[in-house]
């Protein structure tokens, strides 16, 4: 076993060293297509159903913000199925309290879009660390749509106040690029007067643009701007979430990083926004094959064939780290066991994601005894090479991409890696330790 489950709720869990991971996995639905799913479901016309749906926390919250504004939803957990009764896009209901988004930013940045346009009052919130992070990114340009929004530190945190307004589309450079702004503007959008066009520094993430044309609306994109019309109807549809690659990449490193290992994950979703993970580790020396490429619901997929491999250190500016942003934390342990030194810089994003990502792998990979240099935007850590590290207790800050990286680097210790606050993993990949248990040797 990987784990000895003190209290996985309440406290903290041992995650122990292992061998090679073999066998064949599938990881659970990809986060971000599944909240868009719920969300273009709701206000598009008749039935969509969604199958491979990810039931991790996050889109749970999404699931309960669009039911809180009528829109009945069936979903029987651990079916990976959700049917949406969609209303259509004047379908939605003022809702009777605070919607709570819970610890996702997804959830609270798409739906203060959504909701900018509705005909009624809402408010949004969400969990001590969402309620730290920015959102003036889309704030301030639907503002500039003609929304009227409200929030704590002069609109720049939650709670939101949102009074719906009859929008205006604009043209906006943004300032970062970044999915969950772009798709705010773009779900504001499809109901405001002509068109919106949202130019970013780089191309985020494309999923709403993808899905935003299954259900039937006119998305133009030229390299990295897109461009919506005012839209009357969307049309319900299936859609087959695929696995998702950003948990996929826990499984890719610890197989790389283990010996003996050939490990097959089946159904990942290879959309090329997102495969930043693989084309670092492929520039690091790792062994990782696409095969069976194919395409569900307008989105890329692959199984991914992954072994073990010899790690050497490498250099990742900001934008080779756009396609692999939640990567972040895993990528750190592929370079804590490559040969030499691994410098990351131009990733400043990194400092207001679910939690401070840099200095919370900092501190957690010098409690396991690996060198690293904190930088303002990036870090540098010193490969151990083919040793393993010592091992620890480190803190996960709720951040599941922190517990389960660090869950990872366990496989390669001494004494193995006391990950508290472990129970964050079901935010993104409910049965992750399950999973690790299954296809590791001991
Ligand atoms: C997401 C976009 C990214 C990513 C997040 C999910 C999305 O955030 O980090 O986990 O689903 O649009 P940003 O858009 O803030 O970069």
């Amino acid at each position: 076993m990987t784990v000895a489950k003190k209290d996985i709720f309440g406290g903290s869990l041992l995650a122990r060293p292992g061998k090679g991971l073999k066998g064949e996995l599938t990881v659970p639905g990809d986060k971000s297509i599944s909240h868009r799913a719920v969300m273009l479901a709701s206000i598009a016309s008749g039935v969509t159903e969604v199958t491979g749906f990810l039931e991790g926390e996050d889109n749970l919250s999404t699931i309960g913000a669009l039911r809180a504004m009528g829109i009945v939803i069936e979903h029987k957990k651990d079916s990976g199925i959700v049917v949406v009764n969609g209303k259509g896009m004047r379908g939605l209901t003022e809702p009777a309290d605070v919607i709570d988004a819970g610890n996702s930013g997804t959830t609270t940045r798409l739906i203060t879009g959504l909701l900018s346009a509705q005909p009624f009052f809402s408010v949004i919130t969400g969990d001590a660390s969402l309620r730290k992070r920015p959102m003036k990114r889309v704030v301030e340009p639907l503002t500039l749509m003609g929304a009227s929004i409200s929030g704590r530190n002069n609109g720049n945190n939650l709670p939101l106040a949102i009074a719906g307004q009859r929008l205006k589309g604009i043209t906006y450079k943004t300032p970062v690029a970044s999915a969950q702004l772009k798709s705010s503007l773009m779900l504001a959008g499809i109901y405001a007067d002509g068109a919106t066009i949202i130019e970013e520094p780089e191309k985020s993430r494309d999923h709403t643009e993808r899905m935003l044309r299954l259900f039937g609306a006119d998305v133009k994109i030229d390299k990295n701007s897109v461009r919506v019309q005012s839209t009357n109807d969307l049309i319900g549809c299936k859609i087959n979430v695929p696995g998702d690659i950003s948990s996929a990449a826990f499984f890719i490193v610890g197989a790389m990083i283990t010996p003996a290992s050939a490990l097959l994950i089946r159904g990942v979703g290879v959309n090329p926004t997102r495969t930043g993970i693989i084309d670092v580790l492929r520039k690091m020396g790792g062994s990782v094959e696409l095969q069976n490429e194919r395409v569900a619901s307008g989105e890329p997929v692959a199984d991914l064939l992954v072994k073990t491999s010899s790690l050497k250190g490498t250099e990742i500016t900001g934008t080779g780290l756009l396609p692999a942003i939640d990567e972040f934390p895993i990528i750190c342990i592929a370079a804590v066991f490559a040969e030499g030194t691994t410098k990351i810089t131009g990733a400043k994003e990194l400092r207001v994601k679910e939690s401070d990502r840099i200095a919370v792998m900092a501190e957690a990979l010098s409690r396991v005894g690996v060198r690293t240099t904190e930088l303002p935007d990036g870090i540098v850590i010193e490969g151990v090479g083919s040793a393993a590290i010592k091992g620890g207790a480190i803190e996960s800050h709720g951040d599941h991409r922190i517990a389960m990286s660090m869950a990872m680097a366990a496989l390669r210790s001494d004494n193995g890696v006391e990950i508290d606050g472990a129970a964050s993993v079901d935010v993104s990949f409910p049965g992750f330790f399950d999973q690790l248990d299954r296809v590791r040797g001991s």
